[in-house]
């Protein structure tokens, strides 16, 4: 068996990694904060991206997170690679693998890309987005987040221990709800958080109309001002107009008169509000609450770049 590791859902990180994961992002997250250069574990490391859809966070993150660790990357510009010239995902993977890459970051509309990609290379592919199946970068950055906000202090306590608990190994997250707001069938944020954000010990609660909800055995409402006030974590979601089959609102006005996160909504709450990005203003979140203190938006931006500095590390270094 090849000792490659891939990252193309949060399960390919036993939770002792992610521990150490994160213990790694925020040690990066210091240095650069105090603008002093890192170790550069990915020094002569060649890394390529190559997004067949849109990104400015996923991105931009990956790019900065390669360079800052020292390693060259690579961009594949798609709108004029070959694969316009109707060149198989496969062909163009078995290409690039020809050119020694250390890793590829891939992000694609069908979920699977990654795991069909894998089967044609000899480096570590890492997930940037695969349709509606996974980004697991971003719920491992979304859990940093909540961590550094509800347990730091005990993160930190664990960065010695032999053996981490494989479900709920931090009491302080443990038992904490949050509300995933939105269009939760079309998000793989949505799914790889609920898989992560379980495995952690919270309990999440589904906030959507009933065509916005997959099955699922997760508690579920479509009543966000109810919910918001007893959950500590409330995520919204971008409405993914894209890959709706048909138009659902006539306009997300409609939509968003019930499921915008508004200072209403969340009153006087003391929970911390996220969102993957990008965000619709006042459709998704309004104005306003984007401003409070208790939404961590941009700080989700800010250890992006750290988490992908310690999964990088960890693949390729
Ligand atoms: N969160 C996220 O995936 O944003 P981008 O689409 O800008 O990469």
């Amino acid at each position: 068996m090849s000792d490659i590791r891939h990252l193309i859902r949060t399960s390919d990180f036993s939770t002792q990694e992610i521990i150490t994961l994160f213990h790694n992002a925020l040690d990066y997250k210091q240095l650069l904060m105090s603008k002093t250069p890192t170790h550069q574990p990915l020094k002569h490391k060649n890394v390529i991206t190559i997004f067949f859809e849109n990104s400015t966070r996923t991105l931009s993150s990956f790019e900065l997170a390669v360079k800052n660790l020292g390693g060259d990357i690579l961009r594949l510009d798609v709108s004029r690679s070959s694969t316009s010239k109707g060149e198989t995902i496969s062909d163009t993977a078995a290409n690039l693998n020809a050119m020694n890459p250390d890793a590829i970051i891939i992000r694609h509309r069908n979920a699977g890309a990654g795991y069909y990609l894998s089967a044609h290379v000899n480096c570590p592919i890492i997930n940037g987005g695969d349709g509606a199946h996974s980004h697991p970068t971003q719920a491992l950055l979304d859990l940093l987040t909540i961590i550094e906000h509800f347990g730091l202090e005990e993160l930190q306590t664990l960065k010695n221990a032999d053996t981490i608990a494989p479900f709920a190994p931090l009491d302080s997250i443990k038992g904490k709800k949050i509300a995933i707001v939105g269009d939760v069938v079309n998000s793989r944020v949505a799914n790889s958080n609920i898989e992560l954000l379980t495995r952690f010990g919270m309990e999440v609660i589904l906030v959507a109309p009933p065509h916005f909800l997959p099955q699922t055995s997760l508690r579920t409402s479509d009543n966000l001002k109810a919910i918001a006030q007893e959950v500590d974590v409330i995520m919204s979601l971008r409405t993914q107009t894209e890959r709706h089959d048909q138009v659902i609102y006539g306009s997300l006005k409609d939509y968003a008169s019930r499921f915008c996160v508004t200072k209403e909504i969340v009153g006087d709450n003391p929970c911390i509000i996220l969102h993957p990005g990008p965000v619709h203003r006042n459709i998704d979140i309004d104005d306003e609450v984007l401003k409070d203190s208790r939404s961590k938006v941009l700080e989700q931006v800010t250890n992006g770049v750290c988490v992908r500095m310690a999964a990088l590390d960890f693949l390729i270094a």
